[in-house]
């Protein structure tokens, strides 16, 4: 089974997170994105869904880009229909896995001390952990912010995370595939803060929300911001490859 390690991974890191999009057709994107970025000099990671994730490390081998799943299993492996475990996220070729992410923590009632076993049973499988964590536009108007990003950081992360093992990924909800972004004060404001609580200063920490080729210099520009984590724009290679280069030359 090819593998796509990303042992050490750089700090300057753009994931892409197609979420519930695509068929094996899509693997045509993360072919050419494999092809313009042979050696990118920045960390990109692509997280399909689970079902294209074997066939994606087949698709981009030998090539710099690496891949994650979309969240994982806390339990090692057993009775848990429809679930994955991070050792079979491993054994496809992924390196990383999301985890926490607002549409899990809402569809599925995810909570952080869940999202913190998870991250667990990642390290377990030599998977590094993606963090996401981020507030609803209700918390922002009420002044709660950094009380809830605070929080979510706290419960989320396990005991033992270290920029070797863990990033996170600061995604405001209302951001995410809304088109409205922060303003680089509201950004560099939760990332100076996150930067401040965090275990380990030199943990990778992304913007995600909304981020596209218009507005990813500009994101990567602000203090503190290490990388991104796209939804929408990841599907196209074009597109994903923009934010890329905006990211190299950051
Ligand atoms: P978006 O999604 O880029 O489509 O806003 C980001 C995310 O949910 O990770």
């Amino acid at each position: 089974m090819p593998t796509n390690p990303a042992a050490s991974p750089p700090r300057k890191l753009a994931a892409g997170n197609w979420k519930m999009n695509g068929l094996s057709a899509q693997l045509a994107e993360a072919r050419a994105l494999a092809d313009a970025f042979p050696a990118p000099g920045v960390g990109v990671l692509l997280c399909p869904p689970a079902t294209l994730l074997a066939t994606m490390a087949q698709a981009t081998a030998g090539s710099a880009i690496g891949l994650g799943g979309q969240d994982c299993h806390e339990a090692e492996k057993g009775a848990h229909t429809g679930d994955i475990s991070a050792a079979m996220l491993a054994d496809a070729g992924a390196s990383h896995v999301i985890l926490g992410h607002s549409e899990r923590r809402a569809d599925h009632g995810e909570t952080s001390e869940q999202v913190a076993a998870k991250l667990r049973a990642a390290w377990g499988a030599e998977l590094v952990g993606i963090v996401c964590l981020g507030e609803t536009a209700e918390e922002r108007a009420a002044g709660r912010t950094l009380g809830v990003v605070g929080a979510q950081l706290a419960g989320s992360l396990a005991e033992g995370a270290t920029a070797a093992n863990t990033v996170i990924a600061y995604e405001p909800v209302w951001a995410i595939g809304s088109g409205q972004t922060p303003t680089a004060e509201q950004i560099a404001e939760v990332h100076g803060f996150l930067r401040a609580q965090s275990p380990d200063p030199a943990i990778s920490l992304l913007y995600g929300g909304s981020v596209n080729p218009g507005n990813a210099a500009a994101i990567f520009a602000i203090p503190g911001v290490d990388g991104a984590l796209v939804g929408g724009a990841s599907l196209k290679a074009v597109d994903f490859g923009a934010i890329v280069t905006a990211l190299q030359t950051a």
